[in-house]
């Protein structure tokens, strides 16, 4: 018998891929990167094949220490996984269980109640104002068995983000046996200056962990590699219970590439800047209210019509071509998160869905 918890998960299921009799479709399904990797990353990438029998450095040190001069960090604080999501996991692992609680904002990032369900935690969501984290609500649902607290800064799949002042507020309310995840997977798109990653919050406290992913604005989610910056003693500890060779060796490679590839982060960066505003406009003039998004993807809502719903929508889209997000697995019926594509992309999304809105049958 597996053991408890297990067998409510529902799987996790990820966008899909394929357009039945479309040979390439739109995929703007999971917010990959609209304009690919750094080729300095896909070139580092390549020049490794022919080391693939030997295993890669388990302990990281290289893409530490060039992340470590790239974000101004101690490389010794840092810990590497396969994905954000292995990092996810690994907390859960090492610091909730049966008996414990996962809080998490209502429609936070799906792989915190699967992941904490998976150790045998019990997911615990606090309702969101405005689909944004509301830190009072989650606050109230702290108690003695909480163990961590989960929140996607900005998050997915809303787009919607906590200022500084508030994720100072939010720790500052937990209890110290209460570890704070802040997930900032998105952090690279954001354009606000009352907005931070985590860090300062990560240097003054022992209870707070910040995650980064290379699979979003780096473009390098086929490969899966992800980092946590953590207090010295929660680096010991994921050391301690991470596989020996979590990270793969290409994604080392092109993972140090990447990050060392400023201005591929900038034109990634500029891309969204323009995109993000274009379609999240072309939206509203549909009457689609979109949220204010601050990350590589957007959250429209649609009629509650049979004729024009979000599932409508999801098929006139995929009819051609066109592959997006359904929310239901979020609680989110009514919308579909789009990603930000190409320019071409963005345009032929916009006019399908101009389309789809103003039909009359
Ligand atoms: C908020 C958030 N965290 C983590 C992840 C997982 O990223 P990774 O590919 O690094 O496992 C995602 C991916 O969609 C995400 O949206």
């Amino acid at each position: 018998m597996p053991g408890p918890g297990i067998l409510d998960i529902a799987p996790y299921v990820g966008g899909e891929s394929k357009a039945e009799g479309v040979e390439r479709p739109i995929r703007l399904a999971s917010n990959e990167s609209a304009l690919g990797p750094s080729p300095k990353a896909v070139a580092a990438y390549r020049a490794l094949s022919g080391d693939i029998h030997r295993y890669p450095d388990g302990s990281a040190i290289e893409l530490r220490e060039a992340l470590g001069r790239a974000h101004g960090l101690d490389p010794a604080r840092i810990v590497c996984g396969s994905g954000s999501d292995e990092l996810i996991g690994m907390l859960l692992r090492a610091y909730a269980g049966p008996g414990g609680e996962v809080l998490y904002s209502r429609h936070g990032f799906l792989m915190y109640p699967i992941g904490a369900l998976s150790v045998g935690a019990t997911p615990v969501a606090a309702p969101e104002r405005d689909l944004t984290a509301d830190v009072d609500a989650l606050l109230e649902r702290v108690g003695e068995r909480t163990r961590i607290v989960f929140i996607a800064n900005p998050n997915n799949p809303t787009g919607t983000y906590l200022p500084m002042s508030e994720m100072r507020r939010l720790h500052a309310g937990l209890p110290p046996h209460v570890l704070l995840a802040i997930d900032a997977a998105y952090a690279e798109f954001v354009n606000r200056n009352d907005f931070e990653p985590g860090v300062s919050l990560v240097d003054r406290a022992e209870n707070v962990v910040m995650l980064r992913t290379f699979s979003k604005i780096y473009a390098l989610a086929g490969l899966r590699l992800g980092w946590a910056y953590c207090p010295p003693a929660i680096a010991d500890v994921l050391h301690r219970i991470r596989g020996p060779f979590n990270v793969t060796a290409p994604a080392l490679r092109a993972g140090i590439a990447a990050v060392e590839d400023t201005d591929a982060l900038r034109r990634a960066q500029a891309h969204n800047e323009r995109w993000l505003p274009w379609l999240s406009e072309r939206l509203k003039a549909l009457g689609l209210e979109p949220t204010p998004s601050v990350a590589n993807f957007v959250l429209p809502r649609f009629p509650d019509d049979s004729r024009r719903n979000a599932d409508a929508a999801f098929a006139f889209l995929q009819s051609r071509g066109i592959l997006v997000r359904k929310m239901a697995g979020y609680g989110l019926p009514q919308h579909l998160r789009i990603t930000i594509g190409t320019g071409e992309e963005m345009e032929t999304v916009a006019a399908v869905l101009a389309e789809f809105m103003g039909r009359n049958e």
